[in-house]
């Protein structure tokens, strides 16, 4: 993000004062913000009374930091906590989740106590399969219910899920399994785009081959048709779980328990198994998503649009609903399967009361029109959220008016896979919201904007953000690796969790996310390093050298550019420019995933280095993203740069 964009941004700042109508019934007061900061550790301990314990805790926070425990006397099991109280509390009958397939017409509705039966079938076979209490079972699965129910099947037992995003390469599936030593896999035939399928199972078969560790696979059939079948380790799910007892009793786990790893992008090539635990990962999800989203579960239809392999996923579509007991839509497609209005006739055929999404997905929307949400009825929604990236206000606005009729408030959430839950946003009803703000850190949240130095900087200031305390659902480290986890978020600020975004205060002092300030780029709501696709790209035969850089993009918030210096010739590579480039951009799509493909690729004979041989990225962004370029003294060869960017002008268009 440019000072230049962010001034823009800032002066058009426009302050929607908190609804009247919601602050009538709001879940939470004005207060409560200071309730919480005379004591917030206090504060999160009342907070954990949301769970039905097995243990009550008596202890709320141990902290040697950077490690941190919470409620660890506590005991609970995850799953029960989701699933079994509601329907020992009589709310069996409630619907749990509106299923909606990517075909139109396609539905299923499945009750808290249909769900209870479900869970407990798949975590009795998942049993029988040898799954144990601390296994880690990879899950790569598409948007159907059984995600869900392995999810809390695999907790219930004790077990860690690793769901890997469904749309990642085989490649990438195999990293991930051997980093956890994952000795189980879950998935499904293939999952349905637009109407066509598409396969999961040959790319689970193909990592396998890399992964001996695994035990069994167990495959849901959704798309029909052939899959290739190793005996003995493969298993259909309708074989195994649907002749399982569907009842299941479950064991109690001490709340610092190891509940799921998540992986994520950070600013080297391998990406970081963040995993979570048990007792506080809960607390936070439960708490964020009913103040939040001012849940009101007799009464509110709720659809996280977002995909069950990722933190959002995770947290507000399994964890954070089916603990306060509401009831969700749950969508399988694509924003325009079925066509472009598809998501407006969700929202109305549902009665959707609150819809959460990322910006990326907002631009798109808005790019088809604001006549296609104006011709269904969205007078359900009451609430709108935000999520994964910065939220430009002409899209706020554009949700605010043309999704929200002018009435629903804008929750702009800020959160990471690392932090579990919801850090900062708006409490709609207590909170004015601004179109691309933030705003301020929930209750029992403290953050902080600091300089360099690691000071607080003043109202109408920018600089780094941080946590300067603990939290529950904080990540307890990276899989394997505790010294990378001080060293990545805990060495750059001492005693302060270093997020890797850069934040303003405004003249009121409202937060403003601004960005990742390191090497991570955010492509659509999807966290990738610039140094994992230089890997990818490395990893081609034909390339010497790449470096990547995130340039601005209208739709995706940010695009992949890469600049490549081939191995061949300039004459061999001269002939085939085209055929070389859509090689590489297909190559690192199956490397890493059709995610990370970059928008462009320029070859070029060299890349800007410094001195002492370091590519300077900073100077690529510049021509990326067409800006005169800043000081370039320090280059080994200036006159590399202006040729690259001669490079960038005449390919401007082609790789679109
Ligand atoms: O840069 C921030 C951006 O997404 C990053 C976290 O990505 P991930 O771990 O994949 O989790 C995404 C979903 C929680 C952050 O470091 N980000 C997330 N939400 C916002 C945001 N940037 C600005 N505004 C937000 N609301």
């Amino acid at each position: 993000m440019t000072e230049a964009r962010l001034e823009a941004w800032l002066d058009e700042t426009r302050s929607f004062a908190p609804s009247a109508d919601f602050a009538k019934h709001a879940n939470a007061q004005p207060s409560i913000y200071d309730e919480a900061s005379k004591d917030p550790v206090a504060w999160w301990r009342t907070q954990a009374d949301r769970l039905s314990w097995s243990t009550s805790p008596t202890k709320t926070l141990e902290w040697d930091l950077p490690f941190a425990k919470w409620f660890s006397d506590g005991t609970l099991n995850a799953s029960y906590n989701c699933v079994d109280r509601h329907v020992e509390a009589g709310r069996g009958d409630k619907v749990a989740y509106h299923w909606v397939g990517d075909a139109e017409g396609e539905t299923r509705t499945i009750t808290y106590a249909q769900l209870q039966k479900f869970v407990a079938q798949a975590a009795n076979a998942l049993s029988e399969l040898g799954v144990q209490s601390g296994d880690r079972v990879a899950v790569y699965m598409p948007m159907i219910p059984e995600a869900v129910i392995t999810m809390l099947a695999i907790v219930r037992l004790g077990a860690m899920h690793s769901v890997v995003f469904g749309g990642f390469s085989a490649d990438a599936l195999s990293s991930r399994i051997l980093d956890s030593d994952c000795q189980y896999v879950v998935t499904a035939d293939g999952a349905f785009r637009r109407g066509a399928p598409s396969p999961l199972k040959p790319a689970v078969d193909e990592a396998l081959q890399s992964c001996p560790g695994v035990k069994a696979v167990l495959v849901v059939r959704r798309t029909g048709g052939d899959v290739t079948w190793v005996e003995g380790r493969d298993h259909w799910w309708h074989d195994i779980v649907d002749r399982q007892a569907d009842t299941h009793t479950c064991e109690s786990f001490p709340a610092e328990h190891k509940m799921f790893i998540m992986y994520t992008s950070g600013t080297t090539a391998k990406p970081k198994g963040i995993f979570h635990t048990t007792g506080g990962y809960l607390t936070q999800v439960a708490t964020t998503y009913n103040l939040v989203f001012d849940v009101k579960a007799d009464s509110d239809i709720l659809w996280t649009a977002a995909d069950i392999g990722w933190i959002t996923g995770h947290s507000y579509i399994v964890y954070g609903p089916l603990i306060n007991g509401v009831t969700q839509v749950m969508y399988e497609g694509l924003p325009d399967s079925g066509g472009r209005d598809r998501w407006w006739k969700i929202i109305a055929q549902n009665k959707v009361t609150t819809l959460y999404t990322a910006p990326t997905t907002i631009r798109t929307l808005m790019k088809w029109g604001h006549e296609l949400p104006g011709a269904h009825d969205l007078s359900s929604l009451r609430l709108l959220g935000s999520v994964g990236e910065p939220i430009n206000p002409e899209a706020w606005m554009w949700y605010r008016q043309y999704v929200g009729g002018n009435r629903c408030p804008i929750v702009d959430t800020w959160w990471q896979t690392e932090t579990g839950a919801i850090m900062v946003s708006p409490l709609p009803g207590i909170t004015a919201t601004k179109p691309g703000a933030a705003m301020r850190p929930l209750p029992g949240i403290t953050v902080d904007v600091v300089d360099n130095e690691g000071k607080s900087v003043g109202n109408g200031e920018g600089g780094y953000l941080v946590i300067s305390e603990p939290w529950p659902s904080m990540t307890r480290g990276i899989w394997g690796d505790p010294e990378r986890f001080k060293e990545t978020y805990w060495s750059r600020f001492p005693g302060k969790y270093f997020a890797g975004d850069g934040a303003k205060r405004d003249a009121d002092g409202d937060l403003w996310l601004l960005g990742r300030i390191d090497d991570v780029m955010n492509i659509s709501g999807h966290r990738l390093s610039t140094t994992e696709v230089e890997h990818a790209l490395v990893g081609h035969p034909a390339v010497a050298e790449a470096a990547v850089v995130g340039a601005s993009d209208e739709t995706t918030g940010q695009a992949i550019v890469a600049f490549v210096t081939l191995k061949l010739s300039a004459d061999e590579a001269e002939k085939d420019q085209s055929g070389v480039i859509e090689e590489l951009r297909v190559h690192v799509s199956k490397v890493i995933s059709p995610i990370a493909k970059p928008r462009q690729i320029i070859l070029t004979p060299d890349l800007p280095k410094t001195r002492s041989g370091k590519i300077m990225r900073r100077l690529l962004r510049d021509v990326a993203e067409h800006r005169s370029l800043g000081d370039v003294t320090t280059l080994m060869d200036p006159t590399v740069v202006n040729m690259i960017s001669g490079l960038m002008d005449e390919h401007q268009n082609d790789n679109d």
